[in-house]
């Protein structure tokens, strides 16, 4: 079943997309080499031109890119126009303290509001429709990248943000949306505050709930869906690519969210070789940038564990979901989260030890974050002033509520092999 859709690309054949795709590719090596250094230093220290890439199969020989490259070239140094071209920076965790940058210029927002026009559109939203946006504002693509979507298909957007749920489902009964923006755990604690001031959430009149930012499955889907009477649509994308919009489910099938891939050219690769595999088969997803600007990536590690699919309601190939993650980054409520920036905070403090364990529940339908970590033996430690103050950075730095606690040198469970640091007790 193949409905019109925003634009017309979504119902090109796939001979008209892969021509496109290889036209458009060309221009994004071609822009990445030309302009980024390090990028060119890579593809040369690999042996290859864009000049070498004649097929889509071709992009297979040039080198990948990371967080790390990211992080090397903090906070700018992949950027490939002069900062006066730049419109707007937002920025995602890195791997520790300094978070990973990401710009637009005026094509690439014009571009991402696009895409995100198009992703509400196929979900099922309208011009006209009132849409409620609970994704965070700021450094977060979520709040901002639903914003522009939502005003450009011609809808009213309330940019409510995340947190204050008494005020969120004040709003919603008050402003009657027809669509709401959220993480899928977020929408669940909302359930339950409505439930708190006596209000069946069945009753907030809304109709389409666009989730997304962090992994749910399906019988999650099916809850929320009972519990709102909407529908829910899981919607994809990562900041160093876009932000969301990298890939929206249609809302006629809800099979998977097609990939928009005139803009983000996808291949699953074997995390551990790197190989290209076949279409169908399970690995990390990789995306190269066919059209931005500020910052192309060039065969971007997602570091998510999926598979593509063919199209059904679009010619677009869809991706399933996201089954778990080739590092350890965790997501607590939505925020990215690598161990690793947890542990540089706890070793800043010097009577704490290396020894931590972190321990994610769920607490309801929201997430929980515990640190258990050793003081040094044979210092005096006010265990329960140093737990407030680790709370506190951990907040400020990190962005996310945890309860921490101080323990005794020598009570947490030593390790025979690789340490295990995190404890996910999520369902
Ligand atoms: O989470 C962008 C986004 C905002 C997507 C709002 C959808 C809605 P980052 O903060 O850079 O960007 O985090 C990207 O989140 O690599 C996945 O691991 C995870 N993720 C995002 N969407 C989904 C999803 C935004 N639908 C990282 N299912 C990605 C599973 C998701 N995981």
């Amino acid at each position: 079943m193949q409905r019109e859709g925003y634009d017309p690309i979504e119902s090109a054949s796939r001979d008209e997309i892969k021509a496109l795709q290889l036209a458009r590719m060309k221009w994004s090596l071609a822009h990445a080499y030309g302009r980024v250094e390090h990028y060119r230093n890579k593809c040369q220290a690999a042996g290859v031109h864009p000049d070498d890439l004649k097929t889509l199969d071709d992009l297979s020989r040039f080198p990948f890119t990371g967080k790390q490259d990211l992080r090397d070239t903090y906070p700018f140094g992949m950027f490939a126009v002069p900062m006066n071209e730049v419109l707007r920076i937002h920025a995602s965790s890195g791997t520790t303290g300094r978070p990973t940058v990401v710009g637009y210029t005026r094509n690439d927002l014009d571009m991402w509001a696009n895409v995100m026009a198009r992703g509400i559109h196929g979900a099922g939203g309208r011009a006209g429709d009132i849409v409620h946006n609970a994704y965070g504002y700021g450094l977060f693509t979520g709040g901002l990248g639903y914003h522009y979507g939502a005003e450009r298909l011609g809808c009213t957007v309330i940019p409510m943000s995340g947190g204050q749920s008494e005020r969120q489902v004040q709003l919603i009964m008050d402003f009657k949306p027809d669509i709401i923006c959220a993480t899928p755990s977020y929408m669940l604690a909302l359930a339950e505050e409505f439930s708190r001031q006596g209000i069946n959430p069945a009753d907030s009149g809304l109709r389409l709930g666009l989730f997304g930012a962090e992994p749910w499955t399906n019988e999650m889907r099916r809850e929320i869906e009972s519990l709102f009477c909407i529908d829910a649509i899981d919607t994809y994308g990562l900041s160093e690519v876009i932000g969301p919009g990298v890939a929206f489910e249609c809302g006629e099938t809800k099979d998977g969210p097609h990939i928009f891939e005139d803009h983000f050219y996808p291949e699953i690769i074997d995390p551990a070789t790197g190989e290209v595999l076949p279409e169908g088969q399970f690995g990390e997803l990789v995306f190269t940038s066919l059209t931005k600007e500020a910052l192309p990536v060039i065969r971007y590690r997602t570091r998510d564990l999926t598979r593509l699919l063919p199209g059904t309601a679009r010619p677009m190939r869809r991706m399933d979901k996201i089954t778990g993650r080739s590092d350890d980054m965790l997501i607590i409520r939505g925020v990215n989260v690598f161990p690793s920036q947890i542990e540089e905070l706890i070793l800043k403090n010097k009577t704490l030890s290396p020894h931590y364990v972190l321990e994610v529940s769920r607490d309801k339908h929201l997430d929980k974050l515990d640190i258990l970590v050793e003081m040094k033996p044979g210092v005096g430690v006010d265990a329960a002033a140093t737990a407030a103050e680790l709370q506190h950075h951990v907040k400020s730095y990190i962005g996310i509520s945890s309860e921490v606690r101080v323990l005794p040198a020598g009570t947490i469970e030593r390790s025979v092999g690789k340490a295990k640091r995190v404890i996910d007790l999520r369902p």
